[in-house]
């Protein structure tokens, strides 16, 4: 047993069971115990690739983004733009080396949960733990943009039994049934009362058979209305995830939709060694929606091709065509660009995230 997971068995013993979403929130971030909280998250040295992490086309075509929508709010001076769950920051750094012609203006805030991840956020932006409250970075319009952080936020699971809608919580094994069980914590069924079955009869459908689970996503909810309050007037919300319908997600089952990563593979059981791999949800966008319907939904290729990818990739390789290795690192980049299109683009993968936008 870890020690995370002996510090939570102790907290269970004494206080009781816990929520799946606060054992996810444990998990993850528990600083120098969480997944997140010792180091784990994004690179290719570390547990997963995101679309920063593939290389610098996807900054250079958020760029390109960055100033339509500067243009769109006639040039503001500054022009903040507030990254949440910016990881290491690859994604800022690539936005500020494709040279965007809001670079004067732009004032870049990366907000980043895991304190450990700051070291590498590039100089030029600012790093903090939370997102600002609204009005806080000034009086104007705020771009606020997320890319893989809504599936990565505590969330809760309920069940149907044959006794009704339960939530899942996590409990302790019986030390002599921790070894059978695989580990020291075990899942732990707590009826809903009727108001909260009555949720998830709407969202799973009155033909959910027994078994079926559903994830509860109020934190990510929680979250959209804060980054809504900060975009202010005129702003602007873009999150980019992996992301489904609770209705959808409850006919499929659930290890599909709860991912568990470590180390550039898929992980076991979510409550199997805590804090040793990342545990993510898929984005149930109808649950964003009870907030605040998306303005645009569109998939990543669709965004990437309205904001000029082709020709960032056509510009690329014309560069190496023209300058080859002689060129150096800028020549080899261009090149390279094809290949991360493909990656970026492809609709088995990381084109078929969803981007959603709402306009504030
Ligand atoms: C899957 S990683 C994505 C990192 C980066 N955006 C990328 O695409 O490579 C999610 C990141 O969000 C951070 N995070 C989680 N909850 C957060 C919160 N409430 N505010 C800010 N960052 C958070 C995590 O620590 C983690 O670094």
């Amino acid at each position: 047993m870890n020690d995370l997971e002996a510090l939570l068995v102790d907290h269970i013993a004494e206080h009781g069971p816990i929520g799946f979403d606060d054992y996810v929130d444990h998990a993850l971030y528990a600083p120098g115990l969480g997944f997140y909280g010792r180091g784990g998250g994004a690179g290719r040295r570390r547990d997963f690739l995101t679309s920063p992490e593939v290389g610098p086309l996807f900054g250079a075509v958020v760029a390109r983004a960055l100033d339509s929508w500067w243009d769109s709010l006639a040039r503001p001076d500054p022009y903040v733009v507030v990254e949440a769950g910016a990881g290491p920051g690859s994604l800022a750094r690539a936005v500020l080396a494709a040279a965007p012609r809001c670079a004067s203006a732009l004032q870049l805030v990366l907000v980043e949960a895991a304190e450990v991840q700051w070291a590498t956020h590039p100089e030029g932006a600012t790093s903090r733990a939370e997102l600002p409250g609204p009005g806080e970075l000034g009086p104007g319009p705020v771009v606020v943009l997320a890319n893989e952080l809504l599936d990565n936020l505590p969330f809760g699971l309920v069940e149907l039994t044959e006794h009704g809608w339960c939530e899942l919580h996590v409990g302790a094994a019986p030390a002599a049934d921790a070894s059978i069980a695989g580990g020291g914590l075990v899942e732990v069924l707590v009826p809903l009362d009727a108001r909260r079955a009555g949720w998830c009869w709407g969202r799973a459908g009155r033909a959910a058979p027994v078994g079926t689970r559903l994830p509860v996503q109020a934190a990510a909810a929680v979250w959209l209305d804060a980054a809504l309050g900060l975009a202010g007037e005129g702003g602007r919300v873009v999150v980019v995830d992996y992301a489904s319908s609770t209705r959808e997600m409850a006919r499929r089952p659930w290890e599909e939709w709860v991912r568990t990563y470590a180390g550039h593979g898929r992980a076991g059981h979510p409550l199997r060694d805590p804090g040793s791999c990342d545990i993510t949800v898929e984005v149930a966008v109808d649950q964003l929606a009870t907030v605040a319907p998306p303005d645009r939904d569109r998939s990543q290729a669709e965004f990437l091709a309205a904001h000029g990818i082709r020709e960032l990739v056509a510009e690329g390789a014309a560069r190496w065509r023209a300058e080859g290795a002689a060129g150096g690192l800028a020549a080899i980049a261009g090149r390279s660009r094809v290949h991360e299109a493909d990656a970026l683009t492809d609709p088995a993968g990381l084109g078929a995230f969803r981007v959603l936008e709402w306009d504030t």
